[in-house]
């Protein structure tokens, strides 16, 4: 029986877990958290906001499934690779923001980083923990959100509600925003530094629109592995809980004969700036992906509430980043201050923009 804390059951990726759960027999829920939402006898022991360090102090889990939005979910994050209990990681932005404390804690706990993103899920099957120098570079693929072939100057006017209808994925809004902008899959780029241990150079990115391929690896040796099946957060979901028992989903199988449809385009850097801003972030290292994050998140909301237009994200974005002084983060304090600085500075740029 693997005892499982749920921190953000109430979200997108939390219920899919709970019907995961629900479905494994060897699964126990022993926690389950959320911002604001009521819990209502979900499991044994749950909290509404605030720190989640206690109740995972109580819960004593195998595996804590991370699907908290945003930095709030990096205590959480720490906490578990430091206790060296599993972690199930959703939430991208605590391994983005705090990237070389996360290793450190992680290498001293010596437990699982289990990704639950779609594409991560996707690499860390097809590597096969095999070692970075046998890669030539991995290919993470973007459906390219719901303003996939316009160009810039037909992105001025979007709304909230257009930048809501993502056409492969149903998800919470913050990350479907971040993946109509390719914010997220900025994000998913350092997130694959600091899980596989890859140079951002040997990080790719395509735009593979009906989200069929989660991700490919190119071996030194001239073969490429892909990972394919149908858009389904229970798929990676289950596969991080029950590692590496790999088991059962009833969900369809993919169908050869129903038009399966595999084109690739290259990503449009001048429409979706928000991608290259993300990568060349990591490449600064230090606390500039922290940054990004924090700037992108105080962007994202504005945009929600229609205090900012679409293109107004990446400005603040930038303006945000030149103006941080992007040194690292010595601990989590240290961590929690650049963040809230970089709120700042972004809601600075807020008023500029
Ligand atoms: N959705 C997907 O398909 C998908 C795919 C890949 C990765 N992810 C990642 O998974 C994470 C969750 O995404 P989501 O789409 O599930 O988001 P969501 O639907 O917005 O759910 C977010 C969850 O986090 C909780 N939460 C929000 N603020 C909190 C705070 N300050 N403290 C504690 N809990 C808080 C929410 O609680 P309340 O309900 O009470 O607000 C909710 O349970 C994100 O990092 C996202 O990038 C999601």
């Amino acid at each position: 029986m693997k005892r499982v804390a749920v921190l953000g059951a109430t979200g997108s990726i939390g219920r899919q877990a709970l019907e995961v759960i629900e479905q494994h027999d060897d699964l126990e829920l022993v926690a389950a958290s959320s911002g604001s939402q009521p819990l209502d006898g979900m499991a044994p022991l749950t909290q509404v906001g605030g720190d989640p360090v206690d109740l995972l102090e109580q819960a004593e889990p195998d595996v804590v499934l991370n699907a908290v939005v945003g930095f709030a979910g990096v205590q959480a994050t720490l906490w578990t690779l430091e206790r060296g209990v599993d972690l199930a990681l959703a939430n991208k932005e605590s391994l983005v923001a705090a990237g070389d404390l996360a290793l450190a804690v992680w290498q001293q706990g010596g437990g699982r980083l289990l990704p639950v993103d779609s594409e991560h899920s996707a690499l860390f099957q097809c590597l096969e923990r095999r070692p970075p120098e046998t890669v030539d570079s991995v290919v993470l693929t973007a459906s390219g959100g719901p303003f996939r072939g316009r160009n810039r100057s037909e992105l001025e006017d979007v709304t909230p509600d257009d930048a809501l209808a993502h056409p492969t994925w149903s998800m919470g809004p913050k990350i479907t925003v971040d993946s109509a902008t390719l914010a997220n899959k900025g994000l998913e780029v350092i997130e694959a530094h600091f899980l596989f241990g890859l140079p951002y150079e040997r990080i790719d990115v395509v735009i593979q629109p009906t989200s069929v391929v989660h991700a490919l690896v190119r071996y030194r040796d001239g073969a490429a592995l892909a990972h394919v099946g149908y858009p389904d957060m229970r798929v990676p979901i289950s596969f991080a809980l029950t590692y590496p028992e790999r088991a059962q989903v009833d969900l369809p199988r993919l169908d050869f004969s129903s038009g399966l449809v595999l084109e690739f385009e290259p990503v449009d850097h001048d429409a979706f700036p928000m991608l290259g801003l993300a990568r060349r972030s990591g490449e600064q290292g230090g606390s500039y992906p922290c940054v990004f994050n924090a700037a992108n998140e105080v962007a994202v909301a504005a945009f929600l509430e229609g205090r900012l237009p679409f293109l107004g994200i990446p400005e603040v974005v930038e303006r945000t980043l030149e103006a941080a002084e992007g040194a690292p983060a010595a601990d989590l304090d240290g961590l929690i201050a650049v963040d809230a600085e970089a709120r700042r500075l972004a809601e600075q740029a807020l008023v500029a923009a």
